[in-house]
């Protein structure tokens, strides 16, 4: 039987938070009970965060209440701080994700805190969402390169996710934010994670702005990661990251997935819907 790789479909909150056109909620709740039927375990599908910061995450409460919710998926929101996980428990999340930067520059640009600010503001959201019965997943974003600051050092990286597991982060997604890693540099980067976290509670989110997430995917099930975030259509990028462009594209990564001999239990057709339905949001 094939080796098994997860895509943690993230194209609801990640593929859509910087479009500039306020996407209709009913849209969103069509992609996202598209997407339920594709197979995936666990869907982003909102950001508790600022709607001053991300107007176009606002309605994120709404787009929980209005998707048919599937028995096999979890539906995962960002909760940026204490507010952010009392509004993801209100709208019934079944888990959420605390998210943090191994550079100084994006930390202060994207949740207007200090690295040490950030973790010191995640260990109450951490401990109340698992005291509340929900898993929570840690992100790290800049973990190659920073659009303020520059090469990120791995030693950085691996500092921030042992204090995320530390946390009780069930997994740790480590974010190339905008895009610029390489496979020779994602591999160093893992090596010194891998140092203090285990593959199996690792996740790569890379973003393809330089054209190379399906390599940095490579090179990440060589060192043993087996879950990786994608969004349908490969839309998307953070608002804070100056030249971020889009996401992998989950159907992208599933066909490359394919060919190298993993199953990622998805329905093909299913996706491509999902893409399509995507790409019709993008502003143009
Ligand atoms: P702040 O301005 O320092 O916060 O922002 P504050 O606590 O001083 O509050 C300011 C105002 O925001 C107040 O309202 C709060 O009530 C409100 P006012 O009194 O002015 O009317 N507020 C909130 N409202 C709703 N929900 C909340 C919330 N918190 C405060 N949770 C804050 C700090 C973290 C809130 C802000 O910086 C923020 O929302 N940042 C989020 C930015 C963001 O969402 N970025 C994109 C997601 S991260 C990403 O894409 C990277 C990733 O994909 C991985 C990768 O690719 O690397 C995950
Ligand atoms: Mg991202």
């Amino acid at each position: 039987m094939a080796d098994r790789v997860e895509i943690f479909e993230v194209g609801p909150r990640d593929g859509l938070q910087n479009e500039k056109r306020q996407i209709p909620t009913a849209d969103k709740v069509a992609l996202v009970d598209c997407l339920s039927a594709a197979g995936f375990r666990r869907i982003e599908v909102a950001s508790f965060v600022s709607p001053k910061w991300v107007p176009q995450m606002a309605d994120s409460a709404e787009v929980m209440a209005g998707i048919a919710r599937a028995e096999a998926v979890r539906y995962a929101a960002l909760t940026p701080n204490m507010k952010g996980l009392e509004r993801a428990i209100a709208a019934r999340a079944d888990e959420v994700a605390i998210f943090g930067a191994a550079s100084e520059g994006f930390s202060k640009a994207n949740i207007n805190a200090t690295i040490a600010e950030s973790l010191a503001r995640f260990a109450p959201v951490a401990q109340t969402a698992r005291e509340a019965g929900l898993p929570v997943r840690g992100y790290i974003s800049c973990v190659t390169d920073c659009p303020y600051d520059g090469p990120v050092a791995p030693e950085k990286v691996a500092e921030v996710a042992a204090r995320l597991d530390a946390m009780g982060c069930y997994e740790i997604s480590l974010g190339d934010t905008i895009g610029q890693g390489t496979p020779a540099r994602i591999a160093e980067m893992l090596d010194a994670v891998l140092d203090v976290v285990p593959a199996g509670r690792l996740a790569g989110h890379y973003h393809d702005t330089a054209g190379r997430a399906l390599a940095n995917i490579e090179v990440s099930l060589d060192k043993g990661l087996r879950v990786f975030d994608a969004a349908v259509g490969g839309l998307g990028g953070c608002p804070y990251a100056p030249g971020a462009a889009g996401n992998v594209a989950t159907e992208a990564v599933h066909d490359r997935l394919a060919v190298l001999g993993f199953d990622t239990g998805l329905d093909r057709d299913v996706l491509l819907r999902g893409a399509d339905m995507a790409r019709a949001m993008r502003s143009p």
